[in-house]
């Protein structure tokens, strides 16, 4: 295969890249009474419009056989089929068997997979079912009012989101908290307020080696004991008060957690696409398993349409063509996540990590490195706050970001009156950097304020913009767990398909293990109160200054 720079299509969308109309989306809606329905699509319940992007009918056509030509249809095959396209680490790559609701079998190895994840999804219905109800009950004989997610990256981002995005539907279940970070402060603050007796522990982790997990679990396991210490056995009270979601089952049974309370899933799910498996037994306690069926009904049904539909009405597809125009052709080094919904608000951080982990490659799938960007930078927050803060860099700033403003139709709360202003301000802010604010507009207003002249003229300079800023929109009827299921598929898909085309291994993070052995190297010398042989000259100079600050006491 040709490398990528040197593909006809590729060339070709450079040479568009470089037209003087180019970033004009303006004159594309004038020359284009019909531009909002033809760059805009229906799928598993969603909407997207991403008719205000630079993208002319030609455009669209070159990225379209740029995907044609990167194999991106025999890549979805490969992954359905289970194929081991995960090629660093030798694995298939099947988030989708998680949410798979139809009848299809699913093999790796030849052996169908749906079988076990049926049976795991069960245990989690009479586990999450048993919590819920009462029935399963602490070392006290209490029913559980709390529980606590102790995980990191994939085993916590993906739970979380999903819950804070469902809250209005938690009612009824358990309060579910999580617990990441390996600062003190985040299992001290979650704890203080929590019951030992009604409180149960989920230690999520795939490889069940974390060091910030098991750091939180100790910890979390000793909490536990102190509190009840006496009321039962050590191991009782483990038993009793432990759950986890792992791949790991001999260190699951090491820590001492009963096998009825361990929920396994399998080396071909990803850390960052794992919600959909046992690390989804939070999502389960919080708004029941019920629920959580149709988030995977949901992600089925974006399973669906990204395994059947042409590439030109392929909603994922469309999503990471639109990306890597802006990445690739017009040099975007960043990319916004901007949903107006509050419930949403942890979206960015979840979409950092599996745009970011996932895409953030610099060698190809043969081992050369590349010789273009990959993902860029995925940040954002919740609007309408963001208005108040960075939106003026999206209007104004010299750096383009294009971004998703994703929203739904109905609220889920009952607050008269706010649903309609929110969306207003969401559809507001894509128009505002569409048509941004000419001149002449604000000379006009300022005329009528008596401002004139060369004053008038400096103003107009400083309060125009020429608009022509990019962004997709996401419409949702309403914020449940089916299209939610189906939002988050939409991403993981984009992800693959943008993989994909930069021919990168989208699957693995061999960055991040770096980081893991130095941390193992540094904890020794804080711990031994100095610094060993081998630290850069910094390093080594920072281990000595806390360490002889902590030891001031
Ligand atoms: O940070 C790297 C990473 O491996 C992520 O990909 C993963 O989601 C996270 O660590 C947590 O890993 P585990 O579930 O094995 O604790």
């Amino acid at each position: 295969m040709a490398r990528l720079s040197e593909r006809s299509s590729w060339k070709a969308l450079a040479a568009q890249a470089a037209r003087p109309d180019a970033t004009d989306i303006i004159g594309l809606f004038d020359t284009d009474a019909e531009r909002a329905s033809k760059f805009s699509l229906e799928a598993a319940g969603l909407f997207l419009d991403y008719s205000k992007n630079p993208i002319s009918d030609d455009t669209r056509s070159l990225l379209l056989s740029l995907a044609e030509h990167s194999s991106v249809p025999e890549q979805i095959k490969a992954m359905f089929e289970g194929r081991r396209i995960n090629i660093s680490e030798n694995r298939a790559v099947l988030h989708i068997a998680l949410r798979n609701r139809s009848q299809r079998s699913i093999t790796v190895n030849g052996r169908d997979v749906m079988p076990d994840v049926t049976t795991v999804l069960e245990r989690m219905r009479t586990f999450s079912d048993a919590v819920r109800s009462g029935n399963l009950r602490g070392a006290t004989g209490k029913p559980f009012t709390d529980v606590v997610n102790i995980g990191i990256g994939g085993s916590d981002l993906g739970p979380l989101t999903v819950c804070a995005a469902l809250k209005p539907y938690t009612e009824d279940g358990p309060k579910v908290h999580f617990v990441s970070n390996v600062d003190g402060a985040h299992l001290a603050n979650t704890l203080k307020h929590l019951d030992a007796q009604t409180t149960l522990f989920i230690v999520s982790s795939k490889t069940f080696t974390t060091q910030e997990t098991m750091a939180n679990a100790r910890s979390a396991r000793q909490w536990l004991l102190t509190q009840l210490a006496g009321s039962s056995a050590d191991e009782a009270l483990v038993s009793k008060h432990f759950a986890a979601a792992s791949t790991n089952l001999e260190q699951t049974a090491a820590f001492g957690i009963d096998s009825g309370h361990v929920f396994g899933f399998w080396e071909w799910v990803g850390g960052r696409y794992s919600l959909w498996s046992a690390i989804g037994l939070p999502i389960a306690l919080a708004v029941g398993f019920d629920r959580f069926e149709q988030l995977l009904t949901g992600a089925h049904a974006m399973d669906e349409h990204f395994r059947s539909a042409p590439l030109a009405q392929n909603m994922p597809t469309l999503l990471a063509l639109v990306g890597i125009w802006h990445t690739n052709f017009l040099g975007a080094p960043t990319h916004g996540v901007f949903p107006y919904a509050q419930d949403l608000a942890w979206l960015p951080m979840f979409l950092q990590q599996l745009e970011m982990e996932s895409g953030g490659k610099r060698t190809d799938r043969s081992g050369s490195l590349v010789e273009y960007s990959t993902v860029p930078i995925i940040w954002g927050a919740a609007g309408t706050n963001g208005q108040h803060a960075f939106f003026q860099h999206l209007h104004q700033g010299t750096q383009v970001t294009p971004c998703d403003f994703i929203a739904a139709a109905h609220s889920e709360w009952d607050m008269p009156g706010h649903h309609e202003i929110l969306l207003a301000n969401c559809l507001a802010q894509s128009e505002g950097l569409l048509q941004g604010l000419s001149a002449e507009v604000v000379l006009a207003e300022l005329a009528a304020e008596g401002v004139t002249g060369k004053t008038a003229e400096r103003l107009a300079t400083n309060r125009s913009f020429p608009g022509n800023r990019p962004s997709n929109t996401i419409l949702l009827e309403r914020l449940d767990a089916r299209a939610l299921g189906a939002l988050l598929a939409l991403y993981e898909h984009k992800v693959f398909v943008q993989g994909v085309i930069w021919n990168i291994n989208s699957f693995d993070q061999p960055g991040v293990e770096l980081g893991k052995g130095l941390a193992g190297d540094v904890l020794k010398d804080i711990r031994s109160g100095h610094a060993s042989p081998g630290h850069d000259q910094s390093t080594a100079a920072m281990i000595e200054r806390i360490c002889t600050i902590r030891g001031r006491k």
